[in-house]
């Protein structure tokens, strides 16, 4: 017999009909005569209620049917006298897939805590909570696909592993086969990385954005949607060290265009995630974050504020003039942190902010000069809950500004001469930006910490799993 998904069975209105369906208990309670048996499968946050028969199976047979296990229940679908729920299963037979020890099962029903869950992130999908981020997960995912594949852009796949350093951090993890109990060096202490793999020095990639870059200057618009590693040592709720971001590029975008376009595309996802994540939605609300549903229409329905970081730091350091105390000291020049990011767009605008200019010394090298000398065409964009969800820009498209720049900020040359071709031949303005995926899913689910929306977190001090 096929098995039917429990989301459809719940859709269902054929009582009478002989159903298949398989899952994991939730939870078994009863009297005497009957037992219910919440059963998930995943398909949706909601369970379908069975109920059997305590004397057509009898006891012994129905001991291992605890909270955890997994079965395969064929039975009768029927309309449902309990409340909360329209359709029940009259169970005629069980298969038992795998019991769950009621001693030795972390996940009874009791409430537990985010901070245990991540320390049993194999187990934690089975969770209400992480069922339904997971399944949020999806969704986004989908919708950023779609997003672009209907404005005509293409999805491009760029390098995991790399030798240079997009960024300019020096935040990258390296790759390397040789064998780190003998490590050869030459005559001035230096590794000789021409006997490793590659034959030179490489690492797992900061951002898909020069490779992306590269086929925006054929394809016109494209963007990737791949993980990104980031070996910074940021313990905070916001950071990973393993995240996936997406990536567009466009030939012939400026600064503006590519604003909108950040806007636009945000927007989309989130009307997605309203659109067809409402059970999920509504239960992460009603759990987490009862403003949840205020903030996202919010965003939906309102034009980010657009600003440049001077007139930010203006801001800001009339904010410290007027007594806000924040942790760190702002000044022009200096690096916005989160605190004063989420002044901008909590407590100031009340909407989110897309900054831009920021001075040069605080940016990649790949980022457009203005005429003024001081300033590059950078965006942020910043959100409530969040700080920085998206970091792009206008790109340098003149060789000699680009060249003198990677040289001030000490990016060599022979790691990127490729991504200086562009600029030779047959150069254009062009722009684009990185969206952290899991920024986003922090804004779509309410959730407070970003090891909370991955199935498996990699932070400093944690690869289990
Ligand atoms: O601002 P970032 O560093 O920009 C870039 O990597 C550019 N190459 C993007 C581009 O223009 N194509 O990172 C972009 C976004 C951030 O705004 C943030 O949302 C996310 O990536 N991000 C992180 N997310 C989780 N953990 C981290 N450690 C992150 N670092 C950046
Ligand atoms: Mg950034």
């Amino acid at each position: 017999m096929t098995r039917t998904i429990i989301a459809n069975a719940l859709k269902s209105t054929d009582y009478g009909t002989t159903v298949n369906i398989k899952g994991w208990v939730r939870t078994r309670r009863g009297n005497k005569n009957v037992s219910f048996i919440a059963l998930n499968d995943g398909s949706t946050i909601n369970n379908i209620q069975v109920v059997a028969d305590n004397e057509k199976f009898g006891e012994e047979f129905l001991k291992p049917i605890t909270t955890g296990a997994c079965i395969s229940v064929v039975g009768i679908l029927v309309e449902s006298m309990g409340k909360g729920q329209t359709v029940e299963v009259q169970a005629e037979s069980f298969e038992i897939y795998g019991g769950a020890d009621p001693d030795t099962y972390p996940l009874q029903k009791k409430g537990h805590t985010l901070e245990f869950l991540r320390e049993i992130a194999h187990l934690r999908p089975r969770t209400n909570t992480f069922g339904a981020v997971l399944r949020i997960r999806h969704h986004m995912a989908q919708a950023i696909h779609r997003f672009f594949h209907e404005r005509g852009f293409f999805y491009v796949h760029t390098p995991i592993i790399t030798g240079s350093d997009c960024e300019g951090a020096g935040q990258m993890f390296q790759v390397t086969t040789l064998n780190m109990y003998d490590l050869k060096k030459d005559e001035t202490g230096s590794i000789d990385y021409s006997r490793d793999f590659f034959g030179k020095q490489t690492s797992l990639t900061v951002s898909g954005q020069l490779e992306g870059e590269l086929a925006a200057m054929a394809l016109g618009s494209i963007y990737t949607f791949g993980p990104t590693f980031r070996a910074e040592n940021s313990n905070t709720p916001r950071h990973l060290a393993e995240f996936w971001m997406i990536e567009p590029e466009v030939a012939f975008n400026e600064i503006g265009e590519n604003m909108q376009l950040a806007q636009d595309f945000i927007q989309y996802c989130i009307r997605w995630a309203l659109e067809n994540c409402k059970e999920d939605l509504d239960f992460l609300s009603e759990m987490y974050d009862k403003e949840l549903y205020e903030r996202l229409n919010f965003v939906v329905n309102n034009d980010f504020k657009r600003l440049a970081y001077t007139e930010g730091v203006e801001i800001l350091k009339a904010a410290v003039a007027n007594g806000h105390k924040f942790e760190y000291p702002v000044d022009w020049g200096t690096d916005l942190q989160s605190e004063h990011e989420r002044y901008l767009v909590e407590q100031h605008f009340k909407c989110p902010v897309i900054l831009t200019d920021y001075p040069k010394e605080i940016k990649s090298f790949y980022m457009k000069q203005n005429d003024d000398g001081k300033t590059v065409r950078a965006m942020d964009v910043l959100f409530p809950k969040i700080g920085e969800i998206i970091g792009g820009s206008q790109r340098e498209e003149n060789l000699e500004k680009l060249q003198l720049r990677a040289d001030e900020m000490g990016v060599p040359t022979k790691d990127i001469w490729w991504y200086l071709e562009t600029r030779k031949f047959g150069t254009a303005p062009h722009s684009g930006f990185g969206l952290g995926f899991e920024r986003l899913l922090l804004f779509v689910t309410g959730m407070s910490n970003i090891r909370d929306v991955i199935p498996f977190p990699r932070t400093p001090n944690n690869a289990e799993f």
